[in-house]
């Protein structure tokens, strides 16, 4: 979709996808706990999600915890799960207002049982909606999520429902968290790291990366823009010449 922005003619990409970096540093430059960085890059979510949406970005997706998360101290791990606790609970409410589909991926078995059943709430009562999908990466792991996806492909191989030589790339995007979520065109990282952690792997095949020494709590719509400006620079070939 193209779109005027800032006097520019500029292609909005349908899809992009967000590893919000740097909130221990954003709190440490403050001589605050890491927690209170979390709490900072929680809200920039909320006003992302509704910036994006006006930019016309119709899939907003971001990595709130990675299944190599679980390593930080206890009292971060927890301060982040209460976080988001209350955020799936506001996030209700925000969604109705407005219109925006929100869905969780990732593996939800080793999270608490009153945070899978908010999760559960959100998604059944936003699936109505059609403004931003917006999408949260929770305990996520791309190479988890592969795991996960070859696992369930395994069992239809051993019940005889399919058999090995039909196993396509439809197939296996199919049996990932993201099957209805089309693949994303931008992924943004933050806080000058130039490393995926596992974040999309699959997905992110064809997709054009932006970098920014930004720290996540201090990320706004001029960063946002910027990125999609950047994007606009790439040609996009998918491998091939043009
Ligand atoms: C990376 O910063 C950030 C995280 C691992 C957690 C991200 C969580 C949030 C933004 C809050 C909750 C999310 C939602 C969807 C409401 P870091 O801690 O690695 O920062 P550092 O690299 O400076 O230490």
């Amino acid at each position: 979709m193209e779109k005027l922005i800032d006097g520019e003619k500029l292609n909005i990409p349908q899809h992009v996808a967000i590893i919000m970096d740097g909130n221990g540093r954003w709190a440490k430059k403050r001589l605050m706990p890491r927690n209170f960085g979390h709490k900072a890059g929680a809200k920039v979510v909320e006003q992302m999600c509704e910036d994006a949406y006006n930019l016309g970005v119709k899939y907003l997706t971001v990595y709130a915890f990675s299944t190599e998360n679980w390593k930080r101290s206890v009292e971060e791990v927890s301060g982040i799960m209460n976080l988001l606790r209350h955020y799936l609970i506001d996030c209700i409410e925000r969604a109705s207002k407005n219109n925006m589909r929100v869905r969780v991926i990732g593996d939800r078995t080793a999270l608490d049982a009153d945070i899978v059943e908010k999760i559960e709430e959100l998604e059944t009562i936003t699936a109505k909606y059609d403004g931003l999908n917006f999408t949260i990466a929770l305990n996520y792991g791309g190479r988890d999520e592969l795991r996960r996806g070859v696992q369930d492909i395994a069992r239809k191989v051993a019940s005889g429902e399919i058999s090995p030589e039909t196993i396509d790339e439809a197939l296996i995007s199919a049996s990932l968290d993201t099957r209805d979520i089309p693949d994303p065109d931008l992924m943004i990282r933050t806080s000058g790291e130039y490393r995926l952690s596992n974040y999309l792997i699959w997905q992110l095949a064809y997709t054009e990366f932006y970098f920014t020494d930004v720290l996540w709590p201090d990320f706004t719509v001029e960063d946002l823009k910027e990125a999609i400006r950047y994007y606009n620079g790439r040609e996009r070939r998918y491998g091939g010449v043009k």
